[in-house]
């Protein structure tokens, strides 16, 4: 596992579109279309920012990716302004210039919820895997949407959000009876099968959660740490979120004395 830490939000999303953009790079390179897995929430909008700002300049073409969302809420109609159907048509297709009709949702309004969650899994075997995951974490250590005590090798599937989770996201809708209390979520299976996953925090309110995804047991109690049995996982974080990091002095000096070849760099 890497540990970057940045100055501020800014920087934690110029080093994870850089990484992203390294890992679109290769994939064009071997001659494929790069597949993304994008998440929703705050945490990754300034990757995005980032990663639009760096297909602008010409340094990574993203225009025949495809992308596979982690997760969706169940029972929003199509159009919801926040289902993630929608949230990621604004914060990650428009601004990439992403072809809308290779991004993909779960379908969370689907009559058959199993059977949507089982053809989104076979819909990202199709597509050759996720070749870059970008995460977020929940501040009970989810990730995705797969809560505490989710199984290490779970799929794709319908879950029950906790009352924290609904309680972070109620500022997203009017109220907290408005956060549906379902949703359909690539597994913690799923998601360690993308060949790079990127996971990115700030401010203080994720400094808990940070320590226990890096450095903390592997656990079921915090999904996230899953991602310490990851051979290609980068966590970057800013000074808040790092704070409660038992070895963030290590993690300063490590980065700081990466030989060239193995930095992120900043295009
Ligand atoms: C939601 C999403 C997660 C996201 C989390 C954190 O629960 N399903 O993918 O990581 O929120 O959101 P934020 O980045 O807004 O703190």
């Amino acid at each position: 596992m890497d540990v970057i830490i940045c100055r501020d939000d800014t920087e934690v999303g110029a080093y994870a579109a850089a990484k992203v953009a390294k890992v679109a790079r290769a994939a064009s390179q071997a001659g494929r279309n790069a597949v993304l897995g994008v998440a929703t929430g705050s945490s990754p909008l300034a990757t995005y920012t980032a990663l639009a700002a760096l297909a602008a300049r010409g340094k990574v073409d993203l225009s025949q990716a495809s992308a596979f969302a982690l997760d969706e809420y169940v029972g929003l109609p199509a159009g919801h302004p926040q289902s993630y159907r929608e949230v990621i048509r604004r914060t990650v297709v428009e601004p990439l210039g992403l072809r809308a009709d290779r991004v993909h949702v779960p379908d969370g309004f689907a009559g058959d919820l199993e059977r949507a969650a089982a053809d989104y899994e076979r819909a990202i075997r199709e597509a050759g895997g996720v070749d870059v995951q970008i995460l977020g974490v929940g501040s009970n250590g989810h990730i995705g949407f797969n809560e505490p005590t989710s199984s290490l090798s779970s799929r794709t599937r319908i879950k029950t959000l906790t009352e924290q989770t609904r309680r972070d996201n109620a500022r997203f809708f009017g109220s907290l009876e408005q956060v549906p209390k379902h949703c359909l979520t690539q597994g913690l299976g799923t998601i360690m099968e993308a060949r790079h996953c990127v996971l990115v925090a700030s401010g203080a309110p994720k400094a808990a959660a940070i320590r226990a995804v890096v450095e903390g047991p592997i656990t079921a109690m915090c999904p996230g740490s899953v991602l310490q049995l990851h051979q290609r996982a980068t966590i970057i974080v800013d000074d808040a979120a790092a704070a409660e990091l038992e070895l963030a002095g290590y993690y300063r000096q490590l980065y700081a004395d990466l030989p060239d070849w193995q930095r992120v760099e900043l295009v």
